[in-house]
Parts: C-alpha cells; structure tokens; sequence
C-alpha cells in the first residue's frame, strides 16, 4: 500500500503509561496532530505522576480519557492506536485483557490497526518478548526507542491512505442457499470472510461500502451497509438494484450453479428406493453484470473471484474473459490451509491486460489490502471516467443471459 504522512481525517487514540519516557508521548501527539490528525488520549493512573494530563490535554487540545467508559468512547471512534509504553505493566495488563482504566480499554475495544512504540528503557527479557508477541498477533511493535518521526511513519502506514474515498463499492460474499425442502438445502462450506475482509478494508480505505452477505454465522464488518440474501436468484435482485452509480464490485460470493426445479412443500419423509432431484441453472450474478456493463468505460471495475480445484491461472483466464472482467482472484481450494472457511489466502490475480500476479499466502485481511492496491490502480487507469450508469437507464434483456457460461456446466 502506498502512503502518505497525510493523516486528516482520521481520529487516533494515542495510549500512554507512566514510565521515564513518557514524555516522548506528548512529542508524538504534537507530531500527529501536525500530520493532520484527531487525536485522542487514554492514560494509566500512573501516567500523571510522571506526565500531568494538562500537557497532553493541551497538546491534543482535547479532554484526555481517566474513566474505563472514555477510554471505551475513544476507542469506538479510532481509525487507528498508537500504544506508547514505558513500562510492561500496561503491557502485561493488555496481554491478560485487563481493562481497568482509559488505556486498556481505548487499547482493547478499538477495532482498528494497531502500532505500539517501546520506550527506550523498557525491560528486556524473555517474559516481556513473550508478552509482545501475543501482542503482535494483531499489532505492529516498533523497535525500543523509535523517534517520534519513525512513529508518525509507521502509524501513517499503519492505517493507510484514503485512496477510495469518494468510491462507492459493492462486495457479495457467502455462501447461497436453495430449498430442496423446509429443512435441507444445496450449498457450500463458504464462510464469506474473504468477503468480509474486502467490505472492511475497502471501508477502512475510504470506500462507502455495501455488502450484500449470503447466510454465515459470522458477524458483518462494522460500519457498512449490509443486506442478506439465501439464494442466487436473491443475490441478483440485491445485485441489479445496488450496482447503480457503483465504482466497484467485488464478487467474493459462493453462488451454487443449480438449484432444484421444484422445492419440495413439506420435508421429504424417506421411502424405499433412491430419490432423484431436477436441477435447474441459477442466474450467473457476475456475468449478467459483466454483459450490462461491457465496453462501457463508466461501468464499475469487476472483479471476479475464482475458486479452483486444478488449472488455477487457465480457468481464472476463461471466466475472466466469458464474464467480461477486468480482474479475476484466484485461488486453490484443494488444500484446506488456505480457501474455504480458513483465516488465510494465497490467490494469484489475472488481470484482462493478462498480467499475473502471484500473492503470497497471508491472512485475509492483507490479501484484501493488497486486492484493493490492484483495484486502486486500475481506477486510476480509468481517471476520467465518471459514475457507472443507473440501472433505471439500461435495458436489463434477455441479452443479459449472453454473458452466462455458454457451456452450460
Ligand atoms: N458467480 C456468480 N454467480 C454464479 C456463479 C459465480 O456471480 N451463479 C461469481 C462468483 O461470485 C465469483 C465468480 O463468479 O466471483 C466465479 O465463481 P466460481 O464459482 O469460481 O465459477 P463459476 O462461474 O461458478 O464456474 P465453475 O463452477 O464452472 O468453476
């Protein structure tokens, strides 16, 4: 992800503990607040024998959070947490999810990306490395001592640039559902949290977000427009309506390809012999949008997601090109490390001018980081071109059906 030390628009919760560096707390929120963010403190109660609240009051020009409820309330709006330790006792308290003042809370509730800065003098010893590395399960740890401006650095980084601000982007994700009785359904082990990962980057990037979420017991991302659907023929509808005036649509969902004919009234009771079941095709969501929109240099960016057993890069090439994309995600499900249900990915992006690009495996939120850097790129490379067209203006014909797999599979 490319950076800037730009960081307007963004609010950070800086959380500082006592200790002989915790001065350099109060040169770090100078230094944010001049990269141009909002910055909230959250302290320890022995941070004011060592640095009054006054200083960092008067600094981040803000009331500084004392209360487990402020430091809470801060943590709800932190786009990002700068942790400034100067001792391990707020270390340790954190590892063992003690919330007992501002500090643990603002550090512990916030849903956002983490650095935390080592003061010079912090103990150095095998029990403090073990502490940190739980912490860096989901923070970025500076080395002991980093300059104020080292930190400005990483937190910059850390939180990344606003490079879909303005964007509107739609993500389907999960698995569909389709009936063959009240109780029993054809579908599929996703989980939708590739999907999921991609919602809450892109809005973390700026993007105002929505996403349409097939039936998972996983929580939507905070902060973006959700609608659920169940089965194909729902994702559609929710798809057709929401791609008007839409930059982007990113289609991580498993949709089933058949369903059957006629879903059964009552559950099926069992009887002698086999049963067999009539299917039927479902709509190709991702190929009727590429036929509405193609050639059309005002229509969103799409981008597919494939998931393959064998020939990964060839079939990503084939639906790239049959569902008129512009890039395809592809990835091996025939591993269970990595896929279906897992936290991690590996995928390779096809794009149309046929350049591939091997990831390498990471966790899913940094695959959709890095998804999102490929998709930042290909809508600069269509600078000028303005909102896609409203659905009310296109003529959604039987044409549509065009884009469908011709084969029929
Ligand atoms: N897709 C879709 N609607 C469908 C099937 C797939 O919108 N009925 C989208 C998926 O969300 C994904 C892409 O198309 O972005 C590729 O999905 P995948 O299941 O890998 O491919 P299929 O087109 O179903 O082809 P096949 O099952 O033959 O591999």
């Amino acid at each position: 992800m490319t950076t800037s030390l730009d960081l307007s628009k963004r609010t950070l919760a800086l959380v500082a503990d006592g200790g002989p560096d915790a001065f350099i707390s109060a040169e770090v929120a100078r230094r944010l607040i001049r990269a141009g963010a909002r910055v909230g403190v959250a302290v320890t109660a022995t941070m004011e024998r060592w640095l009054p609240s006054l200083t960092l009051a008067t600094v981040s020009a803000a009331q500084v959070a004392r209360t487990v409820a402020e430091g809470e309330a801060l943590a709800g709006e932190a786009d990002g947490v700068v942790l400034m330790a100067s001792g391990t006792e707020l270390v340790s308290g954190l590892v063992a999810g003690r919330m007992i003042d501002a500090a643990g809370a603002a550090y512990l509730c916030a849903d956002a990306p983490r650095v935390i800065c080592l003061g010079g003098e912090v103990k150095r010893a095998p029990w403090v490395d073990a502490l940190l590395e739980v912490l860096s399960e989901d923070a970025v740890i500076l080395p002991r001592g980093e300059a104020p401006e080292g930190v400005v650095e990483a937190v910059s980084r850390a939180v990344g640039d606003l490079d879909l601000e303005g964007r509107r982007v739609l993500v389907t994700a999960g698995p569909t559902r389709e009936h063959i009785d009240p109780v029993r359904f054809i579908s599929n082990p996703s989980t939708g949290r590739m999907g999921m990962a991609l919602a809450d980057a892109a809005r973390r990037r700026g993007a105002e977000v929505t996403l349409l979420l097939g039936p998972t017991p996983l929580s939507p991302p905070a902060k973006v427009r959700t609608h659920r659907f169940e089965t194909a023929e729902e994702l559609w509808g929710l798809a057709s309506a929401e791609t008007a005036g839409v930059d982007v649509v990113l289609a991580t969902a498993a949709v089933g390809d058949y369903a059957p004919v006629s879903p059964f009234k009552e559950k099926i009771k069992k009887r002698e012999g086999g049963l067999e079941l009539a299917l039927r095709r479902t709509p190709d969501v991702l190929a009727r949008l590429g036929a509405r929109f193609a050639g059309d240099q005002r229509g969103p960016i799409l981008v597919g997601f494939a998931a393959e057993t064998e020939d990964v890069v060839e079939n990503a090439r084939r639906k790239l090109e049959s569902k008129k994309l512009d890039l395809v995600v592809a990835n091996d499900v025939s591993g269970t490390e990595t896929g279906f249900a897992s936290t991690m990915n590996e995928v390779v992006l096809v794009e149309k001018s046929d350049v591939v690009q091997p990831l390498s495996r990471a966790r899913k939120d940094s695959v959709a980081h890095a998804v999102l850097d490929k998709v930042v790129a290909l809508l600069a490379g269509r600078a000028h071109r303005g909102r896609g067209p409203s659905n009310a203006e296109i003529d959604v014909g039987p044409g549509e059906e065009a884009g469908e797999k011709a084969d029929g599979a």
